[in-house]
């Protein structure tokens, strides 16, 4: 008779406080044999693993998956690819896996690509994606800023190209929240300037982590960079909404 495949788990850890990882999440990573997670081809550390660390029980297999910090598109494909069929195989075996991610697994994660991949190459394999608190909805509450209101709209952008995305919109929304804000911060705060109308631009870097910093005001990075867990949330006046 042929095994019965495992089901795979993509598990959003939250921002990095193991408190905010979901009832259902803490369940899951009890249960599991096996719990992957992405690292760099550098090191093995994964701050997933560590946030989800108080939820994993001792004798639980944790792996890393080792994916190149590099812009050529083939060999981050491979990767995926490799990675994806990785955990297929501990899936055949009849295990349950966990593939655990920073913030919502749904939200900039590796594990959408993951997921892509088992889909093709296994799609009889069962998945089920549990929802994390992402970074931006975390550094909102830690800030008491509301995020939208009324009938206001939210953009949330990737900051990788600087501010270019935000200036494309001939629109702007009234609240912009820019991710992946650590090097191309001065071109954000350009473009943030240029529309002008939006009178708080606050930076939030290591949000719920012992070492969270709150910065009220970004243009203090216009001469350094801040550090890579670093998002902005900018909000226009509501003279201006
Ligand atoms: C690849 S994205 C991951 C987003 C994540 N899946 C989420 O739901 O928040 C990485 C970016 O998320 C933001 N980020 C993630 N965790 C953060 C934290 N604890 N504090 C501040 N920013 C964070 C930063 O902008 C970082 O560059």
């Amino acid at each position: 008779m042929k095994q019965q495949t495992g089901t795979l788990y993509g598990i959003g850890v939250g921002p990095g406080d193991p408190e905010l990882l979901t009832v259902k999440s803490a369940r899951i990573l009890s249960e599991v044999d096996v719990v992957f997670a992405a690292a760099s081809t550098k090191n093995d550390y994964s701050l997933a693993v560590n946030i989800a660390g108080p939820h994993i029980p001792k004798g639980t297999t944790v792996r890393m998956l080792q994916f190149p910090m590099t812009k050529d598109k083939e060999e981050t494909r491979t990767a995926w690819k490799t990675h994806a069929e990785t955990i297929i195989a501990e899936l055949e075996l009849g295990k349950n896996a966990a593939f655990l991610t920073l913030g919502d697994p749904m939200t900039y994660s590796t594990y959408g690509y993951i997921l892509k991949n088992i889909q093709e190459i296994a799609p009889h394999i069962p998945i089920t994606t549990v929802p994390g608190i992402t970074s931006y909805q975390a550094a909102a509450a830690c800030i008491n800023m509301p995020l939208v209101e009324g009938e206001e709209c939210l953009l949330v952008v990737s900051g990788v190209n600087g501010g270019d995305r935000l200036r494309q919109m001939t629109m702007k929304p009234e609240n912009v929240v820019f991710m992946k804000a650590y090097r191309n911060i001065k071109d954000i705060n350009a473009a943030l300037e240029d529309a002008s109308g939006f009178t708080r631009c606050v930076g939030v870097s290591n949000c719920s982590l012992p070492d969270q910093k709150i910065y009220p005001d970004t243009r203090e990075f216009n001469d350094r960079s801040p550090e890579y867990w670093t998002l902005i949330i900018a909000k226009q006046s509501k003279n201006h909404a």
